[in-house]
């Protein structure tokens, strides 16, 4: 097996799908030539021991992400859309098959190359913003970036860049728990993206927002995905918000199946 070494990922170049002799993606119209694949899940199988005995979420899922690509993945509560979310992130192991996320091969990488990899190569953003409420937007922001030992002077000085990119730059002082719903969406996203990443993961991330917030706080991401070349997959219950993402595939009964935008 090839792996990843740590000073490729701790340079941001993560290694290349095609140095691994495991990574097929299949031919896809999706897909045409000049579009490299970035996320792509091969054989997933995920379960868990619970109380009641074995739960198989996932017995042989794939699945092929191009780059720049905004993906909607839709499916009724408990189909493991989270799951599978978290498993593309490295926030969660797989029972078996692989995940290559930014084109990094998940299961080559040690505990530390994961937390690097969770620091550079994925932006997350969650329901529930889990932003630490008495500390700034701008501090909260700058935390990923502290937390892989730049200076606080540079730290901040991106930190504001991106509050000023989710048009926050008049919050940059305010204390997350001080903002709006709307507005604490938008300083997640910044700490999101602070760090430069190639694939966005979104979990219902205007799940908890009025419509029009949500609207606004999903035109913010989609700007940004445009923006910064990005390559996104995006969990959400809203339709609407759905079909506005180039491709839509349903997760049931542990498979993924395409869906026509205007038909979710
Ligand atoms: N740590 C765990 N142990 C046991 N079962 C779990 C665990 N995490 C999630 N599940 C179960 O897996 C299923 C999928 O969960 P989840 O990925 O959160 O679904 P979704 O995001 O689509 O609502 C649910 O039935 C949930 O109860
Ligand atoms: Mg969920």
């Amino acid at each position: 097996m090839n792996s990843v070494s740590a000073s490729a990922i701790q340079a941001g170049q993560p290694g290349t799908p095609g140095s691994n002799p495991a990574w097929q993606p299949a031919a896809s119209p999706l897909h045409p030539p000049g579009h490299p694949i970035v996320v792509s899940v091969r054989s997933l199988r995920k379960e868990y021991l619970t109380g009641r005995g074995r739960l198989v979420l996932f017995d042989d899922l794939d699945l092929d992400v191009a780059e720049g690509e905004m993906l909607a993945i839709v499916g009724q509560s408990g189909a493991g859309k989270s799951t599978l979310l978290h498993m593309l992130g490295a926030l969660d192991t797989p029972s078996g098959g692989d995940v290559y996320c930014a084109s990094i091969q998940l299961r080559s990488l040690s505990p530390r190359q994961a937390a690097s990899f969770r620091n550079r190569e994925v932006g997350y953003v969650w329901q529930f913003h889990y932003l630490l409420p008495e500390f700034t937007a701008l501090e909260n922001v700058a935390m990923p970036l502290l937390a892989r030992g730049e200076t606080k002077a540079e730290a901040f000085r991106s930190a504001e860049q991106w509050l000023n990119e989710v048009e926050l730059g008049d919050r940059v002082g305010h204390r997350a728990g001080e903002l709006s719903g709307g507005e604490q969406q938008r300083v997640s996203l910044a700490r999101a993206l602070v760090t430069g990443p190639r694939v966005l993961l979104a979990d219902e991330p205007t799940g908890d927002l009025d419509n029009r917030t949500a609207e606004m706080v999903f035109s913010l991401i989609e700007r940004m995905h445009t923006t910064h070349h990005l390559t996104s997959v995006i969990v959400t219950h809203n339709t609407a918000l759905a079909r506005r993402c180039g491709r839509v595939m349903r997760l049931e009964k542990g498979r993924l199946e395409e869906v026509s935008p205007q038909v979710v």
